[in-house]
C-alpha cells in the first residue's frame, strides 16, 4: 500500500507495546487509527497519547477472543471511518510452562485471544478490505511461529498457526491477483508488557491449582527481565519496520538475526528427517547470543 495519508488503521491490542508503537507510527504516516484492546485504563492513555500526538484516533473496547466484540469494532470502524485499509491482528499474551503443567484453562486463554483473535478478526474485516481491492493485513506472529522451544508449547502452538494463516493469505492473495498485501511479523524478544500479560487474564480462565512460583523462579524471571530492559528493541523500532513491511507489501518482517541458525536447524532436521534437538528455552537461546542483533 504505497499512500497511507488519510487511511484507516485498525490496531488490536492497540493500548500497549507494538500496537501502540504501531498507531503513533500510522498516525505520523497520515493515516487514521482505531486501536482496540481489552485493558481500558492503558486504552484510554493511549488514546490520550495519540491524540497529543495530533492524531485522528478511535479507541474500543473489544475482546478479540470473543466474535461478537470484534465485529462490534468492524461496527464501530464502518461508522466512524466507512472502511479499514491496515489491518493489524496484534492482540496477544504468553505464558510459559511445560506441557504437563500447562492446564486447559491455560490452552483456552492463549488459543482464544491469539488464535481465534486472528480468526474474528479476519472474518470482520478481511471481506471487506479484499472487495475493496487496497489494503494490508499485518498478522503479528512470533519467532515461536517458527520454533519449538520447551516450556512455550500453548504460546508456540498459537504463533505456528499465526504464520501459517498469513502464508496462506499471501498465498491466496497472490493467486487471485488482489492488489492487498500481507505481513507475517516475527518478532524476537521486545521490550513490552506482554511479560505481564496476566494483567488482563479473565477470572474464569486463571489456572486455580497452578503451584505458587519459587524464590528460584522469582530470581530466574527477575534477572530475564532485566535481560530484556538492556537487549530488547523498543517496540518503535518494530513500528518503523511494520509500516516500511506495509509500503513495501513486504511478508516477511523478523525483528533480528538471533533465532536464524535454531530455525535454521530445525528446518534442516524436517528435511533430513532427524529428531528434533531444541533443548534450550527461548530466553537461554537469546541471550547466548550476545550483542547479536
Ligand atoms: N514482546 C515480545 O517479546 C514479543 C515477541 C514476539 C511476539 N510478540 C507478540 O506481539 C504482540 C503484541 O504484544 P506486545 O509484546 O506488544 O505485548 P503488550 O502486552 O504490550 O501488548 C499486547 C496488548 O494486547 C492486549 N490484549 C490482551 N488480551 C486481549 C484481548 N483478549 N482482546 C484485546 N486485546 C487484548 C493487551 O491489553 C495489550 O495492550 C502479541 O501478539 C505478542 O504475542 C511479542
Amino acid at each position: 500500500m504505497k499512500e497511507l495519508d488519510g487511511r484507516v488503521a485498525v490496531i488490536t491490542g492497540g493500548a500497549s507495546g507494538m500496537g501502540l508503537a504501531f498507531a503513533h507510527r500510522f498516525a505520523a504516516a497520515g493515516m487514521k487509527v482505531v486501536i482496540a484492546d481489552i485493558e481500558v485504563p492503558a486504552l484510554e492513555a493511549a488514546v490520550d497519547g495519540l491524540r497529543e500526538a495530533g492524531a485522528d484516533v478511535l479507541g474500543v473496547r473489544c475482546d478479540v477472543s470473543d466474535a461478537g466484540s470484534v465485529h462490534d469494532l468492524a461496527a464501530a470502524v464502518d461508522e466512524a471511518h466507512g472502511a479499514a485499509h491496515v489491518l493489524c491482528l496484534n492482540a496477544g499474551v504468553a505464558s510459559t510452562d511445560t506441557l504437563d503443567q500447562s492446564s486447559l484453562a491455560d490452552w483456552e486463554w492463549i488459543l482464544g485471544v491469539n488464535l481465534m483473535g486472528i480468526v474474528h478478526g479476519l472474518d470482520a474485516f478481511l471481506p471487506g478490505i479484499l472487495a475493496r481491492d487496497e489494503g494490508h493485513v499485518v498478522v503479528t506472529a512470533s519467532v515461536a511461529g517458527h520454533t519449538a522451544y520447551p516450556g512455550l508449547g500453548p504460546y508456540s502452538a498459537t504463533k505456528h498457526a499465526a504464520v501459517a494463516i498469513a502464508e496462506t493469505l499471501q498465498n491466496e492473495l497472490t493467486a487471485s491477483g488482489s492488489s492487498v498485501g500481507a505481513t507475517a511479523l516475527c518478532p524476537g524478544f521486545v521490550r513490552t508488557g506482554i511479560f505481564t500479560s496476566e494483567r488482563n487474564r479473565p477470572e474464569h480462565l486463571v489456572d486455580a491449582l497452578a503451584e505458587p512460583p519459587t524464590d528460584e523462579d522469582i530470581a530466574t524471571r527477575e534477572g530475564f527481565l532485566e535481560m530484556i530492559a538492556e537487549e530488547a528493541p523498543l517496540p518503535e523500532v518494530v513500528a518503523d519496520m511494520v509500516h516500511d513491511a506495509v509500503v513495501s507489501q513486504t511478508f516477511w518482517v523478523f525483528t533480528d538475526d538471533r533465532h536464524v541458525d535454531s530455525i535454521g536447524n530445525r528446518h534442516e532436521e524436517i528435511r533430513t528427517r532427524t529428531n528434533p534437538t531444541e533443548a534450550r528455552t527461548i530466553a537461554e537461546d537469546t541471550f547466548s547470543r550476545q550483542g547479536d542483533t
